[in-house]
């Protein structure tokens, strides 16, 4: 189907709001479909309650097709985890995911937002860039693949202001 008619029928354009607990399944599944470690209902409920986790979904129509969550501790925060459903990549949709993030940390009083990128991951270290992150730091052999491979991890950073 033409994008503009997929975004048609699945109800107009992609939405960025507070995810609730009711969204933990859903969340789930979309972590567990973009990481090899998922996140289980169960953290992410857990993390739908703790008030120093902020957690946003992206929605097209009545479907949740992204997440963003980050943790606040005073005046920094660390992005855990952000992804978007597969079949909607592509598309710049986390941009928009992500600026919003950052702007509702900014509202909390963060100033500092970290994070860590594997060093490969071309879409995640591009989003991040565009959305002003810088290379703070590099850990050597940070990940660990299923398959024992070992992989770099980069430490960005962004001062909110
Ligand atoms: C990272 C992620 C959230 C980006 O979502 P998205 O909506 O597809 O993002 P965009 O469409 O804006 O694409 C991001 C950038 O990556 C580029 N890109 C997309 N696919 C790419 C690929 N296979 N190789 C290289 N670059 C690619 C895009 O061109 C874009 O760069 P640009 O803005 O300079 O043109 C998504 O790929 C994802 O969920 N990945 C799995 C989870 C993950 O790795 N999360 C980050 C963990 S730190």
């Amino acid at each position: 189907m033409m994008a503009w008619l997929s975004e048609w029928w699945s109800g107009g354009a992609a939405v960025v709001e507070p995810a609730t607990f009711r969204d933990a399944a859903r969340l789930a599944q979309l972590h567990g479909a973009s990481f090899h470690r998922g996140w289980g209902e169960a953290e992410f409920e857990a993390m739908l309650t703790e008030r120093n986790t902020l957690v946003h979904r992206l929605r097209m129509g009545r479907k949740t097709i992204g997440f963003a969550v980050s943790r606040v501790a005073g005046d920094e925060a660390e992005i855990l985890s952000i992804a978007v459903d597969a079949s909607h990549r592509g598309r710049g949709l986390s941009g928009n995911l992500l600026l919003t993030h950052l702007g509702h940390l900014a509202g909390r009083g963060v100033r500092t937002v970290f994070l860590e990128v594997e060093e490969n991951n071309q879409p995640a270290r591009r989003l991040y860039q565009r959305a002003g992150f810088t290379v703070a730091g590099r850990r050597e052999r940070y990940y660990r693949q299923p398959g024992g491979e070992q992989l770099n991890a980069l430490l960005m950073r962004r001062d909110l202001s």
